[in-house]
């Protein structure tokens, strides 16, 4: 008797983790972009061809004029310990899962527009030209896997 209430409450607890877990990652990987948008949105594609040249470009507005890297860290991972956001927490470039959900022109959008109802604010075209954009957002997929 003992014992298998005890099995039942195991699986719960298993069963109620994997859930959590799931759970965190489906919010990641639902698009940001609105609906009426999204079509227009993705037929959007990056003009430049990733080179040494464009991402070390990239590199350089993610570390500095841009400052990416304060909230999504120099690694690409967005969990600075120091961080105090409300909301979502940045993004982790270096989840494939997400890397292969999204693509380009989605990333594109978000630069424009921002994460509505996040911390995620818009940089173009006050921070960044979109040339710059493009720029960052190869150096963005450079993290894919990392
Ligand atoms: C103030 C902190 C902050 C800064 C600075 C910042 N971000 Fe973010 N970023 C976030 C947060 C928070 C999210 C998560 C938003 C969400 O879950 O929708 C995010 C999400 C993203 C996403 C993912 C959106 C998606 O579709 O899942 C991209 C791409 C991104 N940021 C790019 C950048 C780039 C490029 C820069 C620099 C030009 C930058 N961010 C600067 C906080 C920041």
């Amino acid at each position: 008797m003992q014992s298998s209430l005890l099995l039942t409450l195991t699986a719960c607890f298993v069963v109620f983790h994997g859930t959590a877990a799931w759970a965190a990652d489906a919010q990641v990987l639902q698009p940001r972009v609105p609906p009426d948008q999204i079509d227009a949105a993705r037929s959007v594609k990056n003009p430049l061809q990733s080179t040494p040249e464009s991402l070390e470009k990239g590199k350089a507005l993610f570390e500095g004029k841009a400052f990416c890297k304060a909230c999504h860290g120099a690694d690409g991972k967005g969990l600075p310990k120091d961080l105090e956001l409300k909301g979502p927490l940045p993004r982790n470039f270096t989840d494939k899962k997400w890397q292969a959900t999204r693509t380009d022109g989605e990333l594109f959008w978000i630069l424009k527009n921002g994460s509505p109802g996040t911390d995620m604010a818009p940089f173009v075209p006050l921070v960044l030209t979109e040339e710059e954009a493009w720029q960052v957002l190869l150096y963005i997929r450079s993290f894919n896997g990392r």
